[in-house]
């Protein structure tokens, strides 16, 4: 089959992690016979410098015209780089806000899975740790905090700032309902987490996501607020299935599940619209103090990749491949500096692509 992905490498060590990404994808191809057309999109900083802005119509455009996004990072270090002298609405992160509204991609899901060859990088105590976890958190990516009414007023010499927490009903069904398939396929559990004891928009969560569940008796709900979740994930992280959440929420939480599986360049992640169209993106950022020193891990992108041809493509062994591909190389003791460990063979980024890429 023929397909055609935008590839947006970004800023910080996204070139790099891209690269390998792609060059997996490419033994994708010549092993079972397809052909990936890529066109590169700018993004973030890279597009600040080029075009001035951190995303244009055009990468909008381009983006939209193709059947999926895979995407490396994004943004710089906030002291020293000069994109950070631009206003808020023009430095990096705004264009990863713009773009995610423009393609509507409303459901941000990020699994936290504990690979059992990297257990001796898990944080958490072994009687924690237990049979290790396999959690998918379904974030609210649209909506919310993020996409609120913003503004810094000064009222009588006194500075004030206001960001504003909203969501419809509809915004709530849809990623509910996203969040809700998935656990079907999974251990058939959603914990939706809130802020429900505070928050009008967080009772309006529970109600909506109540009556979603009610179309899925086989799927047990519970309801948590986001303190005691955020305790739960280091206490008992193996009671988790799927975290449904609001952005915000899923923004802290999502780095938080991800630092307990010990190797935040292991985790990938998927944002998806209505459709099958998506952007895939490692969850960790561009890491500007190693860019460009090749010791940056890419299996959180190439796993993104996996992702992508699973959740866009329909090509389910192709993305069974790369999994196991990865599982194989980490079985066999290769590891980047950031999940290093004892014994281990130690490796940088483009040998851990050539290491996975041949064993597809
Ligand atoms: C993420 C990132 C972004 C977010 C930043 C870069 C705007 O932290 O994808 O989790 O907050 O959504
Ligand atoms: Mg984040």
């Amino acid at each position: 089959m023929e397909y055609k992905i935008s590839l947006i490498p970004g800023d910080g060590i996204g070139p790099e992690i891209v690269g390998e990404a792609k060059k997996i994808l490419d033994k994708v191809c010549e092993k079972y016979g397809h052909k990936f057309n890529y066109e590169e999109v700018l993004l973030g900083g890279a597009s600040i410098d080029a075009c001035g802005v951190p995303l244009t119509q055009e990468a909008i455009d381009t983006a939209k015209s193709s059947d999926a996004v895979l995407m490396g990072s994004i943004g710089g270090d906030a002291k020293t780089s000069p994109w950070y002298q631009l206003e808020p609405s023009k430095r990096p992160e705004a264009g990863l806000l713009a773009i995610r509204k423009a393609l509507n991609l409303f459901a941000n899901l990020r699994p936290a899975y504990l690979y059992n060859e990297l257990k001796g990088a898990c944080p958490l105590k072994e009687e924690v740790i237990g049979d290790g976890f396999d959690m998918i958190i379904v974030r609210e990516l649209t909506g919310g905090l993020y996409f609120g009414e913003r503004k810094t007023v000064e009222e009588n010499g006194v500075r004030k700032a206001i960001d504003t927490l909203t969501y419809d009903e509809n915004e709530i069904r849809r990623i509910a309902v996203k969040a809700f398939e998935i656990a079907g396929k999974r251990k058939k559990k959603v914990t939706s987490v809130d802020k429900a004891n505070v928050l009008d928009s967080s009772r309006l969560w529970r109600k909506v996501v109540e009556d979603v569940a009610a179309d899925y008796p086989d799927i047990t709900l519970e309801h948590m607020l986001v303190d005691n979740c955020a305790m739960q994930l280091v206490h008992n992280p193996g009671q988790f299935d799927v975290i449904l959440t609001e952005n915000m929420f899923g923004d802290i939480l999502s780095d938080e599940a991800s630092m307990v599986t010990g190797s935040i360049g292991m985790l990938s992640s998927a944002s998806l619209n209505e459709t099958k169209f998506g952007l895939y993106e490692p969850s960790h950022g561009s890491a500007p103090d190693i860019a460009g020193k090749g010791i940056a891990n890419p299996i959180a992108t190439i796993l993104s990749a996996a992702m992508m041809l699973r959740f866009s493509l329909d090509l389910d062994k192709e993305a069974d491949a790369v999994e196991a591909a990865v599982q194989q190389v980490l079985k066999e003791g290769y590891r980047t500096v950031d999940i290093m460990s004892e014994g281990m063979k130690q490796v940088g980024t483009k040998e851990m692509g050539d290491l996975i890429a041949e064993r597809i």
